[in-house]
């Protein structure tokens, strides 16, 4: 079988990695892929927002399966346009994304259908969500409508952070036409956690859980950055929490989805906060998570290919998704200066850590020479597993501890606080 993968970044080295051990692929091709990727997989350089590209691509050489993985290629409506040439996906339709791509889509479809969630108001005009922020509870969280490189979020402690996020949003376009509509919601507090599920939009099979640590700084300070790594799974995830979510969460949003006439098929990740009432939604991404399919992938014992077929075809219930019961650790090593500005180009010497983990690449590419080079602000996910987390995360740190670059950084405490639950 040929198989297609759009994106080019951790998640989707992880994915084809996975991918490529089933003995009937004999072929994946990557569009855009990284020099990492193009290891394991043909690159070829079209972007994965290019949708005309991609069909063109598709239209030309032609494959029997297509993944698509990031979260703007599915909004753009990436996988209506491959199903329209008959090619068969794992991935939502365009419609259902927008329970990522539209965050008053999501409050409205929790709202409707008694999902748990913070409470909230949506505003469309900057004089009236002022007003309500000077007097609203404190803390309180404004978020941007639509995708914003996961940077739409800003948690607010006193009225003049909430005053001056609104004015960012929908005054000074921060966020481009995604801060034109705001979100306004209620402060939750307590762990969150990472539940990342297969549907076929008639059932559901969560993954094991995963816990991310988005700041960019040891003990969770400083920026927030698209993830500096991961750890599964998520202690907090208690069997009570799980069996909670199912009945609360999980399959209530599938079918909210389906009486809303956009049944979602592919991975649905649940990011949750577990509170003292219960676990609540913080938000719905249509995809696999950013380095939580690192740690996800690998614990995986079934095969994600047969996996990913069940759900495209909708027979997700007869077919087993079963994982380990290990742990595993994800270390992001990222270039100095990441979320902010960074320098690219830096020569990577990856030392033994290769024979030490899995090396997944998210931001790598080639100089003149072929040196393998950083590319992106997070560069590198170095992955092992274990039969327990202190293990997993004793070996991705060794395995880290080998690779170097100039101006590279890393935080030192992943899996800290997952081993102090
Ligand atoms: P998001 O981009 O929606 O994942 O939000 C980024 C981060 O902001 C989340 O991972 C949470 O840590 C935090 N966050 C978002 N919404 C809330 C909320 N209602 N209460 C507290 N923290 C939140
Ligand atoms: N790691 C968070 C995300 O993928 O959105």
């Amino acid at each position: 079988m040929k198989l297609l993968v759009v994106g080019g970044g951790g998640r989707e080295h992880a994915i084809i990695r996975k991918l490529r051990e089933n003995p009937e692929v004999t072929e994946i091709v990557c569009l855009p892929g990284n020099a990492g990727i193009a290891q394991d997989a043909t690159c070829v350089p079209i972007k994965a927002t290019d949708i005309d590209g991609i069909v063109q691509y598709v239209r030309e050489n032609p494959v029997d399966f297509a993944v698509v993985a990031p979260d703007d290629p599915l909004a753009l409506g990436c996988v209506d346009r491959l199903h329209a040439l008959g090619v068969k996906c794992f991935g939502p339709e365009a419609k259902a994304a927008r329970i990522e791509a539209s965050k008053v889509f999501a409050k409205n479809l929790m709202k409707k259908y008694g999902i748990p969630t913070a409470s909230y108001e949506v505003f469309d005009e900057a004089g009236a969500a002022l007003d309500y922020v000077k007097r609203c509870p404190l803390p309180t969280v404004v978020k941007a409508d639509g995708l914003a490189l996961g940077k739409g979020v800003t948690i607010c402690f006193t009225r003049e952070e909430a005053e001056a996020a609104v004015r960012a949003a929908m005054l000074d376009g921060a966020f481009g036409a995604s801060g034109s509509r705001i979100v306004v919601e209620e402060y939750l507090e307590g762990p969150e956690v990472s539940v990342l599920a297969f549907t076929d939009g008639h059932v559901v099979k969560p993954m094991v859980s995963s816990m991310d640590h988005k700041r960019v700084g040891d003990g969770d300070v400083g920026p927030n950055t698209g993830g500096m790594g991961t750890v599964a799974p998520n202690p907090c995830y208690t069997p009570d929490v799980a069996e909670r979510c199912m009945k609360e969460i999980f399959l209530p949003t599938v079918a909210a989805m389906n009486a809303e006439g956009c049944p979602f098929k592919g991975c649905l990740y649940f990011g949750l906060m577990v509170t003292k009432d219960g676990p609540k939604v913080i938000e719905y991404n249509c995809r696999f998570g950013d380095p939580e399919t690192q740690v996800v992938l690998p614990l995986l014992k079934s095969d994600l290919l047969t996996v990913m077929l069940a759900v495209e075809n909708e027979t997700l219930a007869d077919t087993p998704v079963a994982f380990s019961d290990g742990a595993a650790c994800c270390v992001m090593l990222a270039s100095g200066g990441y979320p902010g500005k960074y320098e690219k180009g830096k020569v990577i010497d990856l030392g033994r850590a290769g024979a030490m983990a899995q090396i997944y690449h998210s931001g790598t590419g080639r100089d003149a020479n072929g040196s393998l080079v950083t590319a992106g602000g997070r560069v590198l996910g170095v992955c092992c597993t274990a039969e327990d987390l202190k293990t997993a995360v004793e070996r991705a740190y060794a395995a880290a501890g080998e690779i170097k670059w100039d101006g590279m950084i890393l935080r030192r405490d992943i899996g800290k606080r997952a081993l102090e639950f």
